[in-house]
């Protein structure tokens, strides 16, 4: 069995496939000082395995959950070892929190782990403390960008999150600031399929579950425990936008769809919908960059925001492969001292306080 950290990638779509080539390009391409102790030994989806030199043997056959068992199998017992979620499977992500148990990292790009029923939130929680695994979850927001890091590192610093809204999709937002009016919104819903801004289905799109799922880990990294059925979602009505922007545009605004959540006297208010904006609201800015603007105790008045690409395969995999150099890093920080101590006979544990600490 190879040292360093050990990787099984469950999912070869879209992101599944960029992780491959990133992960392949930082390797070949280094130096960087944490690509070369990075192992993948195991490739799963749902129709094969592909296991790779330093794989523990995996005898396990399909399980009905795609090839991820056998694939997890192929981890091995000891040592850090990650598991890469790169798929849309509420099965695989019902076992996130089995895994951090037993002492498997986690990242992953699928919302359902933090962003599905609250309990299977606490559960994922505990799970990393327990298990003192980390859930490296960048990708699951913005795609990377800096949102749910610097909702924590706030929280770290004392302040307190009073609300968060943004422009969560990428593709509702391109459609939103491209319509000019002039004709009926569903040409452009079909353009922008044919172009693959949209799932191939775009009703998922403008059902604004999708964004739902990501106002709920939004809102439950900063410290609301909120249940899905607590978010108002408004799915975007395709034969209703024509009129709606005729509206606006009387009133000199524009039309985004908008995930807000607000906690004030009344108590929390979370909402995702289509919205009328003032054109010069930090989230009225056209094309598809995600927007999230963070109000806290000390971004009050004037509020933090993070903006730029929130969607698309090359930054969702360098998200996923940020939250696993963040675990190599750590784990080879841990191996001197650990070895010192003569503590290499289980998982390391990486949080000194014992609370298991999320990545991102
Ligand atoms: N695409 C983006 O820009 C983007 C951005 C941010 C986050 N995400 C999230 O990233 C995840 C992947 O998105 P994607 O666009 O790459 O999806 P995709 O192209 O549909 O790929 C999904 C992959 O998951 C595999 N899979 C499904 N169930 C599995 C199971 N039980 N065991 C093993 N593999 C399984 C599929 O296997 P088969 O190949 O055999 O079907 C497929 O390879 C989703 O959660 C998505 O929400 C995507």
């Amino acid at each position: 069995m190879s040292a360093g950290v050990r990787i099984a990638l469950l999912g070869t779509g879209t992101v599944g496939s960029a992780v491959l080539a990133r992960l392949g390009h930082l390797q070949s391409h280094g130096p960087h000082e944490h690509a070369s102790a990075l192992h993948l030994v195991a490739v799963a989806n749902t129709r094969s395995l592909r296991l790779l030199p330093g794989a523990h043997q995996a005898c396990m056959a399909n399980d009905g959950n795609g090839h991820a068992e056998a694939a997890l199998h192929a981890l091995g017992t000891r040592g850090a070892r990650i598991v890469v979620d790169a798929t849309a499977s509420d099965a695989i992500a019902a076992q996130h929190a089995a895994w951090l148990a037993a002492g498997i990292h986690v990242v992953t790009a699928c919302k359902l782990g933090q962003g599905a029923s609250l309990s299977r939130w606490h559960a994922i929680r505990a799970a990393a403390t327990a298990g003192g695994c980390r859930y490296g979850d960048s990708a699951t927001v913005g795609a990377g960008l800096p949102v749910l890091r610097t909702i924590r590192a706030l929280q770290d610093g004392g302040d307190r999150i009073h609300g968060v809204a943004g422009v969560l999709s990428g593709s509702l937002a391109w459609l939103l600031s491209r319509y000019d009016g002039s004709g009926p919104f569903e040409e452009l819903v079909e353009q922008a399929r044919v172009l693959g801004y949209t799932e191939p289905d775009p009703r998922i799109d403008l059902s604004g579950e999708d964004v739902c799922r990501k106002l709920l880990i939004l809102a439950r990294t900063a410290g609301i425990a909120l249940e899905a059925d607590a978010v108002q979602v408004e799915p975007l009505q395709v034969d209703d936008v024509q009129r709606l922007h005729a509206r606006a545009s009387a009133e000199g605004r524009v039309l985004r769809h908008v995930a807000r959540l607000q906690r004030d006297g009344d108590g929390i208010h979370a909402r995702v919908g289509v919205e009328a904006l003032d054109r010069d609201d930090p989230l009225a800015g056209a094309g598809s960059d995600n927007r999230i603007v963070i109000r806290s105790d000390r971004y009050l008045e004037q509020p933090l925001l993070v903006q730029g690409p929130g969607a698309g395969a090359g930054v969702t995999a360098a998200a996923l492969l940020d939250d696993v150099m963040e675990i190599a890093r750590m784990a080879r920080s841990y191996e001197p001292a650990a070895a010192i101590a003569g503590l290499r006979t289980s998982a390391p544990r990486y949080s000194s306080s014992g609370r298991g600490r999320s990545m991102a």
